[in-house]
């Protein structure tokens, strides 16, 4: 298994966060073709994403940096924010790696990672049209070892359109 690194990001790493959010801004660009959003501002930048300060003042909000051998490879997003309507501990709001560590298993490595830091009750709601995300969810989750109760729910709302995967992660034995 890759040796990832999952840490809390600090408030001075804000900053990284919001980079990056920009390349997962264009990545997901590519799904909204033929709607109004997407488009860059006149310095070339996509809109800031609007949630990012409340990762550092509310509980419920974990910001997380992902480092594959020191260098920086992606982030993730967690909230307690539900789409299927039933509670949850913990929801993967976000989750990025970079282009060029991708399909070598660093986002499995790193989702066993946080899943075993945060167990409890996750969902990870996917965007219709963004089905390499959702490949990759159904095999990391079923993948992990202390994943049960896995449930997959197509919603279609006007708050969410698209596949919400429900799952509880165990606790690890003393
Ligand atoms: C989705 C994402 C996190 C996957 O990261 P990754 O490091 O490439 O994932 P892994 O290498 O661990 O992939 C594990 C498996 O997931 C599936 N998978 C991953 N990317 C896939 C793709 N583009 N198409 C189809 N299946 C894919 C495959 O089954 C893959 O195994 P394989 O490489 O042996 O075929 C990454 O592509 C990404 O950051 N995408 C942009 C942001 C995004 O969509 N985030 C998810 C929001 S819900």
């Amino acid at each position: 298994m890759i040796e990832i690194n999952v840490s809390p990001a600090r408030l001075d790493e804000k900053p990284v966060i919001a980079n990056l959010m920009q390349l997962y801004t264009h990545d997901f660009s590519e799904f909204w073709a033929g709607t109004p959003k997407g488009e860059v501002d006149g310095a070339g930048l996509f809109p800031a994403y609007p949630y990012l300060d409340r990762y550092w003042e509310e509980e419920s909000r974990v910001p997380l940096l992902l480092r594959l051998g020191g260098h920086v490879a992606g982030f993730a997003l967690l909230n307690a924010v539900s789409h299927g309507g039933r509670p949850v501990d913990r929801n993967m709001a976000e989750f990025f790696i970079l282009r060029k560590h991708r399909r070598g298993g660093a986002g499995t490595a790193a989702a066993h990672a946080i899943f075993d830091l945060y167990p409890g009750v996750w969902e990870a709601a996917v965007a219709r049209r963004n089905l390499a995300a959702l490949a990759f969810w159904r095999r990391a989750i079923a993948s992990h070892p202390r994943a049960g109760d896995i449930e997959e729910h197509d919603i279609a709302t006007p708050a969410w359109d698209g596949p919400v995967i429900r799952f509880r992660i165990g606790n690890a034995a003393p």
